[in-house]
């Protein structure tokens, strides 16, 4: 039997495309593997336009749309007026992929429309760390309300299944402790400074690989990383964190200098997102630190990301992939569109 997905994707930057490229091609294949027939009916880009057809676009043709044109604006009856908020109410999907840009202050406009959606009876896959890290307790009321499910896959390394992993298989072991590097853009950096580059022309090359956020000081200051460690404490440690409560500072002072004298050391710099259940409460904190060479977490290089999560009954898990890209965040999607399935049947 197969299932039919409609999916309304807000956002067409990166992870849309990187979507979209895995619907063109795999698309038979989940549907006959898995039983999901899944269709984008709607696109939604502030900048790039808006197009709905209810039988579903192809995605290779919006591909090739924006391929030779840059947007969206030629599809003659496809194209729509629609900004987020009609798209969320007119177009028939019954999954709001949100791809807005992510803001961790107000976590919007995102926010609104996950809420929007889900009043509306839409399931909601989304990669968007503002609202998950700010609002995670009230998102997780209103699905219960409304009877829908969340998928964050993406939230925290992209299509590496770091949190269903832990959701399903890991949490029944006590997970006590969680340690990671969270944020590729940063590991990348430091990496290309261990290998001589300086640290401007590292960080260019990564907003050129289409690691970094939007704005890249979320990357370097931590707070990407920050707002990844209090998904995993909420999600996995039933915290109540907020991005307040993360001791938090990033890469933007470490200087050639540091990373030779590291060396010297046999060491090298990471950046490390740490969640920690203690006696008296717990530690949470995204910090630079030096690494011995034969640390688990230091061998991990260029964009990829880790996480050791520490157990009590399996000791020491960890899982290494990818954090960051466009195929790999799109991958996350799928695997939030898998979840919804086999939990609502
Ligand atoms: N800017 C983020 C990173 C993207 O570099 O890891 C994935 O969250």
């Amino acid at each position: 039997m197969t299932t039919q997905y409609k999916l309304a994707l807000i956002g067409f930057g990166n992870v849309g495309q990187g979507l979209a490229k895995i619907l063109s091609d795999k698309h038979s294949f989940l549907k006959a593997k898995f039983g999901v027939d899944i269709r984008i009916v709607a696109v939604c880009d502030l900048y790039k336009g808006s197009v709905a057809d209810a039988k579903g676009l192809d995605p290779a043709v919006l591909l090739e749309h924006i391929e030779a044109r840059g947007d969206l604006k030629n599809f003659g009856d496809l194209n729509t007026d629609w900004d987020a908020s009609e798209t969320i109410a007119n177009s028939g999907a019954d999954i709001l992929v949100e791809l807005a840009y992510t803001d961790l202050e107000t976590g919007e406009p995102a926010f609104s429309h996950v809420k929007q959606a889900m009043n509306n009876g839409m399931h909601i896959s989304m990669t968007n760390k503002g609202p998950v890290a700010l609002h995670f307790p009230e998102l997780k009321r209103i699905a219960t309300k409304n009877n829908v499910q969340i998928g964050i896959e993406g939230t925290v390394m992209s299509g590496t299944p770091a949190l269903n992993l832990a959701c399903e298989m890991l949490l029944p072991a006590g997970i006590i402790k969680i340690q990671g590097i969270l944020n590729g853009t940063t590991n990348y950096i430091l990496g290309e400074m261990e290998a001589g580059a300086d640290y401007a022309s590292a960080l260019k090359q990564a907003q050129q690989l289409g690691y970094a956020e939007a704005n890249p000081a979320g990357d370097v200051e931590g707070h990407d990383a920050a707002a990844k460690v209090v998904i995993l404490g909420n999600l996995l440690m039933d915290l109540s964190l907020t991005l307040a409560d993360i001791d938090c500072s990033g890469i933007n002072n470490i200087t050639a200098a540091d990373i030779a004298q590291a060396a010297a050391n046999n060491q090298r710099w990471k950046l490390i997102g740490t969640v920690e259940k203690t006696a008296t409460g717990y530690i949470a904190a995204v910090k630079a630190m030096m690494l011995d060479y034969d640390h688990t977490l230091a061998a991990i290089s260029g964009a990829t990301n880790a996480i050791t999560y520490t157990t009590e009954l399996m000791g020491d898990i960890t899982l290494i992939g990818p954090g960051a890209g466009r195929l790999e965040t799109g991958y996350a999607i799928i695997e939030d569109i898998l979840s919804i399935h086999k939990n609502c049947h």
